[in-house]
């Protein structure tokens, strides 16, 4: 567990030295915030997710309140709550929000959209219907995939506030990038040669 730890620090260090980009450490996570990169462009959704990637690291999730508020509060503090970020989220596959970052949904304890039917959407607040299924898996099936698509499809931070708006995918936008997790799975692989079939 230690050597998978340690080569996930190396890489991150190693690709970020090299490029020299600037990152900043805020409760104990790196974060890349392309705003306080002068050489850094505005991206759409899938370039700035290439872009984070391409450092070794990822598109920013927001998993906890917490988390949440503390990068508002830093952003807004720093003189960049004028710019809209990306952040992993996205309803590209269905019609339910998800942290492409982490592939989790939505923590439905606490609510930041800035739009409530967005919320509802997310399963964060629940329908004014209480007789609807609004369980996660149920609603992902059912959500016509055709109503989302690249259409208001990912997630910013949606300035001033920096409360989450859904936008066209296409847009370029600023973006925050995350270091990346360990996994712990024990995954229980098989080895295997190229040569068997
Ligand atoms: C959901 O958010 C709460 C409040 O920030 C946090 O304590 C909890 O760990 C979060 N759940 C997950 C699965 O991240
Ligand atoms: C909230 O979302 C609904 C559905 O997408 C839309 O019709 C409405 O105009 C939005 N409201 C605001 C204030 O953006």
């Amino acid at each position: 567990m230690a050597k998978i730890v340690l080569f996930c620090l190396l890489s991150i260090v190693a690709c970020i030295s090299a490029q020299r980009i600037t990152t900043i450490q805020l409760d104990g996570v790196q974060y890349f915030i392309s705003r306080m990169n002068p050489y850094s462009p505005e991206l759409n959704y899938f370039l700035a997710y290439q872009y984070c990637r391409s450092l070794g690291l990822q598109l920013a999730s927001f998993e906890t309140k917490e988390k949440v508020e503390s990068m508002t509060q830093y952003l807004q503090n720093a003189g960049y709550s004028k710019y809209d970020f990306w952040t992993s989220g996205n309803r590209l596959g269905t019609g339910m929000f998800l942290w492409m970052s982490t592939g989790l949904p939505f923590n439905a304890t606490f609510d930041y959209f800035e739009n409530s039917s967005d919320a509802i959407q997310a399963g964060l607040l629940d329908p004014i219907d209480h007789n609807s299924n609004t369980a996660p898996q149920r609603t992902a099936r059912d959500r016509s995939v055709s109503s989302s698509g690249m259409e208001k499809g990912c997630v910013i931070l949606k300035a001033p506030s920096l409360k989450w708006m859904p936008e066209d995918c296409s847009i370029v936008k600023d973006f925050i990038c995350e270091q990346t997790r360990c996994y712990y799975y024990n995954y229980g692989s098989i080895p295997v040669s190229s040569a068997q079939g």
